[in-house]
C-alpha cells in the first residue's frame, strides 16, 4: 500500500493507516483530539514496555494488524516487533439513520453525543471495559517465558497487542466524548496495575494471577468470553460511537476465545492420550481433575463480571438505550422489555426461594445466561475430544451459583451443583473444587519453554492447523 490514504469503497470510510495513530475516524480533521491522543501515545508505549510481554519486545512476531473494518480481509499478517505494532482507532462504518434500538427512547435517532443525564454512567461503563484490556496484558506478561510452542507464544502476543488496541478504542471514546474527565480517566487506565494492592484494576477477575498456561487458556476461554458478551450488549448501544467501536472489537475478540477454547481442548486431548499410557502425573501431563478445577475457578470469577442478578443499573442502562441485550435486534421482536417478569432463585431465611423480578432489573442475568449457553458449547467440544480419545470421563461447568463474589449468591456457600451448603462444608470441600496451592505448583512445574520451531511441550497436543494457512512448524516468533 503506497497511498497514505486508502479509500475503502465497501465501507465508504477512509482508512488513515499511515498517520501517527492509524485510524478511520478522520483524526487529522480534529486537531484538538489528535493532539490529545498523540500526547497519550508515548505514555501508552512506556506502559507497554514496562508491563507488556516480558523479554520478547525486540523479537519479530508474526502478527495480524487491523488495516480495515468488516469481517473480510480486515487484517494484514507480517513480522513485527511488538512496540512497533500499529495500534489504531477503528470503528465500524456508521449506519445511515441509525436509531436507538431498545428502551424508553426506542426508535428515536441514535445519540451522536453523550446524553447529559447518562454521562457519568456511560463514562463508568467505558472506563470499566477499558480497564480490563491493559489488565489482561499485565496478567499475562510473563507467559512468553514458559510457552509450550512458538505457535502458542505467537497467539499469546497476538491477544496481548489486540488488548492494547482495545484500550485505544476505549481511550478514543474517553478523549473524544468526555472532555477533561475523559482525559483524566485515560491517564488512570495506564496507572492502575493488575494485582497491585494500592492501585488494583477495577474488576476482581483482572487482579487474579494468570501465571501459567492452563490459567491463560481458561482465562481466554471464560474471561475473554465475558468480554464478548459485554461488547455485544454495548454494540447494540444507542450511543453510536460506542456501538461502532464495540462492533469492530468483537471481530478481534473471536481469536482470543479461539485460543482459549482450542488450548483447553488440546490440553484435554493430551491428558486423554497420556491416560491410556499410564499415570498422567508420572507422565508429565495435567490430570483431568486439575483441568476441571481451573474451569471452576475461571468460570465462576467470569460470571461475577456480569454484575448483580438484580440490578437497577442494568434497568437504567437499558431504559436509556445505552446497553442492550445480546443480539437485541436479531433475537427479540419487543424492545422495551417493560411488562415481562423474570424468575430468579434467591436466598431468603437460609433457603433458596423463587423471586419475581421485572425483566429490566434482571438483564445482567439474561446476558449471563446467554454466556453460560456459549460456554457449554466449549465443554461439548472438549468432551468430544475426550470421547474421540476413547475416554468416558467428562468435563463440566459448575452451577452458576457456585463460588460467587458478586450478586445474590455472594456471601452464601453453594456446592458445585448449586445446592446451598454451610460455609464450613464449603471450606472443607474446597480442595475438591478449586485449584489448591499444590495443584498450582504442580501445573507450574510443567511450564518449561519450548522455543524450537515445530516442537511442543509434553502436556499439550499440537493444534489441528496453524495460523492463516501457515503450518504448525512455521517460525511464528524469530528468537
Ligand atoms: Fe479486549
Ligand atoms: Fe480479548
Amino acid at each position: 500500500m503506497e497511498e497514505s490514504e486508502i479509500s475503502n469503497q465497501k465501507s465508504a470510510i477512509t482508512m488513515n493507516l499511515y498517520d501517527r495513530i492509524p485510524n478511520n475516524v478522520n483524526l487529522s480533521e480534529d486537531k484538538k483530539l489528535q493532539r490529545a491522543l498523540e500526547k497519550w501515545l508515548p505514555n501508552y508505549i512506556d506502559w507497554w514496555r514496562e508491563m507488556g510481554p516480558d523479554g520478547f519486545q525486540e523479537k519479530d512476531v508474526w502478527l495480524r494488524t487491523a488495516v480495515d473494518v468488516g469481517s473480510e480481509g480486515w487484517a494484514h499478517f507480517d513480522y513485527v516487533k511488538m512496540p512497533d505494532y500499529r495500534w489504531g482507532i477503528f470503528l465500524e462504518p456508521p449506519q445511515p439513520d441509525a436509531k436507538v434500538g431498545f428502551g424508553d427512547n426506542y426508535g428515536r435517532p441514535a445519540y451522536q453525543e453523550v446524553p447529559g443525564e447518562f454521562r457519568n454512567a456511560l463514562r463508568r461503563i467505558i472506563v470499566t471495559q477499558g480497564d480490563t484490556e491493559p489488565a489482561s496484558v499485565e496478567q499475562q506478561r510473563l507467559l512468553g517465558k514458559t510457552c509450550p510452542s512458538l505457535y502458542d507464544m505467537r497467539n499469546l502476543f497476538q491477544v496481548n497487542v489486540e488488548e492494547g488496541r482495545h484500550l485505544w478504542a476505549m481511550v478514543y471514546l474517553l478523549h473524544g466524548y468526555f472532555g477533561r474527565d475523559g482525559r483524566d480517566e485515560a491517564d488512570a487506565l495506564l496507572e492502575r496495575r493488575s494485582g497491585n494492592p494500592d492501585k488494583p484494576r477495577i474488576l476482581e477477575a483482572f487482579n487474579q494471577p494468570c501465571d501459567d498456561w492452563l490459567n491463560f487458556f481458561a482465562f481466554t476461554m471464560f474471561t475473554d468470553r465475558d468480554g464478548k458478551y459485554q461488547l455485544s450488549a454495548l454494540a447494540e448501544s444507542g450511543f453510536e460511537p460506542l456501538a461502532r467501536t464495540c462492533q469492530f472489537m468483537l471481530t478481534e475478540e473471536a481469536h482470543h476465545m479461539f485460543v482459549g477454547d482450542t488450548g483447553l481442548g488440546r490440553v484435554a486431548r493430551r491428558t486423554a492420550q497420556l491416560m491410556k499410557e499410564g499415570d498422567v502425573r508420572e507422565l508429565g501431563g495435567i490430570p483431568l481433575d486439575i483441568i476441571q478445577k481451573y474451569i471452576n475457578f475461571w468460570f465462576s470469577y467470569s460470571l461475577d463480571l456480569f454484575g448483580g442478578e438484580i440490578s437497577s443499573n442494568s434497568a437504567d442502562f437499558f431504559a436509556a438505550g445505552l446497553k442492550g441485550r445480546y443480539k437485541e435486534q436479531d433475537q427479540y421482536s419487543e424492545h422495551t422489555a417493560t411488562n415481562e417478569i423474570f424468575n430468579l432463585a434467591v436466598v431468603e431465611d437460609g433457603e433458596l426461594k423463587n423471586r419475581e423480578v421485572p425483566l429490566r432489573n434482571a438483564l445482567n442475568e439474561v446476558l449471563r445466561t446467554e454466556y453460560v449457553k456459549d460456554c457449554e458449547k466449549g465443554l461439548a467440544r472438549w468432551n468430544k475430544v475426550l470421547n474421540d480419545e476413547g475416554r468416558s470421563e467428562r468435563l463440566f461447568l459448575p452451577h452458576p451459583r457456585f463460588h460467587r463474589h458478586v450478586g445474590e449468591y455472594a456471601g452464601h456457600s453453594f456446592d458445585i451443583a448449586g445446592n446451598l451448603i454451610s460455609k464450613e462444608e464449603f471450606e472443607s470441600r474446597k480442595p475438591e473444587w478449586l485449584p489448591t496451592i499444590e495443584d498450582r505448583e504442580y501445573v507450574r512445574s510443567l511450564m518449561h519453554p519450548v522455543y524450537e520451531v515445530g516442537k511442543i511441550a509434553n502436556w499439550i497436543a499440537p493444534p489441528a492447523a496453524g495460523i492463516k494457512g501457515k503450518p504448525f512448524d512455521f517460525e511464528y516468533v524469530r528468537l
